[in-house]
């Protein structure tokens, strides 16, 4: 068993979720509250240690009105549990857990970071090997109680999670923007398929206008 995923986020036209050098202000402000209203209604929300590092998110819910049990709980998928000590993500405004590898359990449980994470309230689970085993990770948050989760990226997670078959429904808000660069994000990065045969199929749902954004609703055709 595993959490029902819903995997949004926001693109210019030519597919970029950032820049090259890393910004990532895409969505209008409409867009925002729509992915605060998705945040609200989901158990957890789960990004890539490359997300932490580059964004420093708070991931909660702050767009709209919400009680503080209404922030979700935040999961970073993070092998080497990079995540620092003073990153948003570990403060007291809902529930962290980082995701790390068993290759590098051992010596961090032995660090000082661990114990300072601890003590703040975040807590461990750790699978696989040298990377995150991202099916052991939804079976483990689906015993946990999380029965719907939203995950905001970034590519090189996205990427995983759809071709390991742990995408439900994706949204994506498209801005009118175009930046360029062979260096810039895209949508769904990491190794990629080879074949246009292997491409996951979606299915378009829902398409409408949101201030001066598009969003894109799509059902993924897992089989
Ligand atoms: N516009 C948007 O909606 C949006 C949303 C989110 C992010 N972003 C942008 O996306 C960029 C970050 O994307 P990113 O691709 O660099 O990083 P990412 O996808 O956030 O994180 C990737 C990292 O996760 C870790 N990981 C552990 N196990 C994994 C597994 N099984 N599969 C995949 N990753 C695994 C790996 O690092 P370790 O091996 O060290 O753990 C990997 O490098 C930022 O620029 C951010 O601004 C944009």
């Amino acid at each position: 068993m595993r959490p029902y995923v819903i995997l949004n986020a926001a693109m210019t036209l030519d597919g970029k979720i950032a820049t090259q050098t890393g910004s990532s202000n895409i969505s209008g402000r409409e867009d925002l509250e729509r992915v605060h209203e998705i945040r609200k209604d989901c158990d957890a929300i789960m990004v890539g240690i490359g997300t932490v590092l580059a964004d420093d998110p708070r991931l909660t819910v702050h767009k709209i009105d919400a009680k503080p049990e209404d922030n979700p709980v935040r999961v970073v998928v993070d092998s080497k549990c990079r995540t620092p000590v003073d990153a948003r993500i570990t403060n007291g405004d809902a529930k962290t857990i980082i995701a790390g590898a068993n290759e590098y359990k051992w010596d961090f449980k032995e660090s000082d970071k661990y114990k300072t994470l601890t003590d703040k309230g975040v807590k461990f689970y750790f699978s696989g090997d040298k990377r995150v085993d991202l099916k052991a990770l939804m079976s483990y948050l689906h015993e946990e109680g999380i029965e719907k989760l939203m995950l905001e990226g970034g590519s090189t997670l996205n990427f995983s999670m759809i071709k390991a078959g742990l995408i439900d429904e994706i949204s994506i808000c498209i801005a009118p923007m175009v930046v360029g660069g062979v260096n810039a994000k895209t949508f769904f990065d990491g190794d990629g398929f080879d074949l246009m045969d292997e491409a996951v199929r979606l299915e378009l749902t829902d398409s409408y206008s949101l201030g001066k954004d598009l969003i894109l609703h799509y059902k993924v055709l897992n089989d």
